[in-house]
């Protein structure tokens, strides 16, 4: 049996005015019908799969039952972090908590906001490191990369992926966010993927492998486990204890420290929809590169997304080139494509005039 864990604590502000602090990118329909929560959620389900168990905070507690239960699939334990402390107090507490009663448990940990079209194809990529993961490997799943992305981590493999389609490789390390020169020497060697984000390993690997790497986190988290509270079908974590948790990544803290990684490479199309540029790209764009959601109409544009999230509000774009608009009933972005990073920026200049 396969945990899936779903991480979902982000809110997505370079998606802005789309996603929203109190309803973020995970849970909107960015591409497709399905928010990327419920797609994630039924990537990762079948017979082989566990219930979900969900990771995320107060606010979007029944966001996540009432999407879990549209698409009929039942909840595991619901885990609501009493603050945002980033991926690993967040993966170690699901490991704690699976571990009781078995400490073998295989965990599937997995973000709530990617884009995995071929969810067969992913499930066969699980089934791939499953015998790695089984053994004691921290599993990683790895794309080649298509971009100079220092947004991404990097997986540096023993061997050039061709090689093993379908296999898992032993990584030699893993490297977080690196800088533009070091990105752009890994996207020109063959040897070099980006890491998913998604993980698969034993509770016990990664307990371990938190023991060596960042032991800080495990009084604190084991203690907020421990003491947590059931609240309507919810478990809260003890918000004492978890104030006392470091803010790390489980990439920081464990994944660049590791040396028993193993990574699956997985070349069946997968997008981390960070920004409003790669929504565009996955929004299959005609000829010119350019899409349109909603009552929204391009004469002559190239390059450009135009979104409107209100049927009653038609957008309309005349020779636009490397344009984003996105029109919500109670705001409007508009952004050179370029500047897709840059619309956090905007959720900033908004929270300060507030
Ligand atoms: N529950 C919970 N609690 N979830 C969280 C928290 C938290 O405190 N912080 C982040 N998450 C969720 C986010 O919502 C997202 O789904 C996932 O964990 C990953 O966090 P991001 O903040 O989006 O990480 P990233 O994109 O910068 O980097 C990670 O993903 C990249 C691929 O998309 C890393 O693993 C990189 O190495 C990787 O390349
Ligand atoms: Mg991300």
């Amino acid at each position: 049996m396969i945990h899936p864990i779903l991480l979902c604590g982000g809110s997505g502000t370079r998606l802005w005015p789309l996603s929203r602090k109190s309803y973020p990118k995970q849970f909107v329909p960015l591409v497709g019908t399905d928010t990327l929560f419920q797609a994630s959620a039924k990537r990762l389900s079948g017979p082989d799969y566990a219930a979900p168990m969900v990771l995320t905070n107060s606010a979007f507690r029944f966001i996540v039952t009432e999407q879990l239960a549209e698409i009929g699939i039942d909840p595991g334990p619901v885990l609501i972090e009493p603050s945002g402390r980033n991926t690993a107090p967040a993966i170690l507490a699901a490991a704690l908590w699976l571990s009781k009663p078995d400490p073998d448990a295989l965990m599937l940990v997995a973000p709530s906001d990617h884009v995995v079209p071929d969810s067969a194809a992913f499930r066969d990529a699980v089934n791939a490191g499953l015998k790695e993961a089984k053994e004691g490997q921290l599993v990683t799943f790895g794309i080649t990369p298509t971009r100079h992305e220092t947004g991404y981590g990097y997986l540096e493999l023993t061997a050039a992926p061709e090689s093993c389609a379908n296999t898992s490789i032993a990584l030699k390390r893993f490297v977080e966010k690196p800088d533009a020169e070091t990105v752009e020497q890994m996207v020109a060697s063959d040897h070099f993927l980006w890491n998913a984000g998604i993980f698969l390993f034993s509770a016990r690997a990664l307990l371990e492998a938190v023991t060596a790497f960042a032991p800080q986190l495990i009084d604190p988290v084991e203690r907020a486990v421990t003491e947590a509270k059931p609240d309507l079908g919810f478990l809260r974590l003890d918000p004492e204890a978890w104030d006392q948790v470091d803010d790390i990544s489980i990439d920081y803290a464990v994944m660049e420290h590791a040396t028993n990684l193993t990574v699956v490479p997985f070349s069946a199309g997968w997008s981390d929809l960070g920004d409003w540029d790669s929504v565009l790209r996955e929004s299959n764009p005609d000829e010119r590169g350019v899409a349109i959601s909603g009552p929204a109409t391009a004469i002559d544009c190239d390059n450009t997304l135009l979104r409107s999230e209100d049927d009653s509000l038609e957008v309309v774009g005349i020779g636009l080139e490397n344009i984003v608009a996105v029109a919500m009933p109670d705001a409007v972005l508009i952004a050179d494509k370029s500047r897709s990073q840059d619309v956090k920026q905007a959720v900033n200049a908004l929270k300060a005039k507030q």
